[in-house]
């Protein structure tokens, strides 16, 4: 909830701004309007108190029979100057619509009516709505005072374009509508979000991501149903945390986060140099793409024609296991994270398995026997199996998921970091 004070001055856009009233105190949000003289000839003060709840003003010698008390706040014992104590309560000043004179007005400092007086007293944020005709907006002077006001600070928002209150008119000038400029309000009024954790801050984490394509020719491959999203939404998560983040991506197709750097591979071989490429240098290492584990073992350079054969026979070889290849050449201070896409019971025996053979510090679990989670969906359900315990994850989105193993890694080399037996899930 904020409290509002809204300027309204003279123009044919007015009329908007009742709905503005309507619109903020239907989401809770609390108003005080003040009116220019010329804007009382366009729009009537009763109108604006009726939908606001309280008392308009619109000149600066007018005692608020509200002493300056926003709607739903306890007025002061005392009486004070209305302009002062309105600014002083209000947690953002909107003029809508904002006149060519009130606009070069605000940008002049002058204060002769009760709104510019509030706009030179208030200190909170300043959110000015111009509506105008086209060609007064244009004008060099006009476009003088928007620069100088957004210079100040000011938010000044962009007409919207579009029939003028003239007959025949069209262009920018038209005040924008009052759900538009709802949303401007609540911009400027939305506390700021925390600064997130930064527990990752001076670390670089390598991130594997997508499903490796092997070439059977030129065109066709042996391939898997990886979309990458859970890898990226790693990377994200580690970028949020402060780390320095590399993705190699293998056949992703999903949007780019400008905090991360991407390589792109296709095959397992690609895969595997990227990763040893970045391995030395890498802190956390997490392992989430989907690496074919046989490739054909010829490729041919063009395309394979189907012949008269029924049948065709493609020969399998064996992909290096590179998690388990980067593992051997691991250091102490490293922390390495693998995937396991397993199907049905006996997915977690299977883990703890690869737990202790790819020499990991934690393997992330998923039962890929089920639809509605894993493979291409925004979904995943996973269990996180470290040497000393076993997190289980409840279905939620992939940044969420992608959060908790972020958590089992700090976890882990606070622990280490510390000398001590990471702490049991
Ligand atoms: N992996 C890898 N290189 C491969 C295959 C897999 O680095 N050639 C990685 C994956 O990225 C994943 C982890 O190893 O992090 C587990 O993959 P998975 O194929 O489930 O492991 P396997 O040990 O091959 O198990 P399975 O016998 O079930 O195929």
């Amino acid at each position: 909830m904020a409290r509002i004070l809204l300027g309204v001055s003279g123009g044919i856009a007015a009329y908007k701004a009742l709905e503005l009233v309507r619109l903020a105190t239907a989401a809770g949000h609390a108003l005080r309007v003040i009116q220019t003289p010329a804007s009382r000839r366009f729009v009537g003060a009763a109108s604006f108190a009726a939908l606001s709840g309280a008392p308009v003003l619109s000149d600066e010698f007018e005692r608020d029979p509200a002493r300056g008390a926003f709607p739903g706040d306890a007025a002061p014992g005392h009486d004070p100057l209305s302009h002062l104590e309105l600014v002083r309560n209000t947690d953002i000043f909107l003029v809508a619509p904002a006149s060519a004179n009130t606009l070069a007005k605000l940008a002049a400092g002058l204060a002769d009516n009760l709104l510019t007086t509030c706009a030179l007293a208030a200190t909170c944020p300043l959110l000015v709505a111009p509506a105008m005709n086209d060609k007064m907006w244009a004008h060099p002077a006009t476009q003088a005072n928007v620069v100088l006001l957004r210079s100040r600070g000011v938010t000044v928002l962009e007409p919207a374009t579009g029939r003028l209150a003239s007959r025949g008119e069209e262009g920018a000038g038209r005040l924008p509508e009052p759900g538009a400029l709802l949303e401007a309000i609540e911009a400027l009024t939305r506390p700021p979000v925390p600064a997130p954790a930064a527990d990752l801050v001076g670390l670089r984490v390598l991130v594997t991501a997508g499903g490796t394509r092997e070439p059977i020719d030129a065109v066709r491959f042996v391939g898997n149903r990886s979309s990458g999203r859970m890898g990226f939404a790693l990377a994200a998560e580690a970028a949020e945390l402060g780390a320095a983040v590399t993705v190699v991506a293998a056949n992703v197709g999903l949007p780019r986060d400008p905090r991360v750097t991407y390589v792109d591979v296709e095959t397992a071989a690609q895969l595997r140099d990227a990763c040893c490429a970045a391995f030395e240098s890498t802190d956390v290492l997490l392992m989430a793409a989907a690496v074919a584990d046989f490739r054909p073992a010829r490729s041919f350079a063009g395309k394979l024609k189907k012949g008269a054969d029924e049948r065709m026979r493609i020969e399998l070889e064996r992909t290096p296991d590179i998690l388990s290849g980067l593992a051997a050449a691991r250091r102490a201070d490293q922390t390495l994270v693998g995937f396991a896409a397993e199907h049905g019971a006996g997915a977690l025996q299977y883990g703890r398995e690869k737990l202790a053979r790819k020499r990991l510090d934690a393997v992330v679990v998923n039962d890929v026997s089920r639809t509605d989670i894993g493979f291409d969906a925004a979904d995943n359900e996973v269990t996180i199996l470290t040497a000393a315990g076993t997190t289980q994850i409840a279905r939620a989105s992939k940044p969420q998921i992608a959060r908790a193993v972020l958590d089992v890694v700090v976890a882990l080399r606070a622990a280490a970091a510390a000398g001590a037996p990471e702490p049991a899930a």
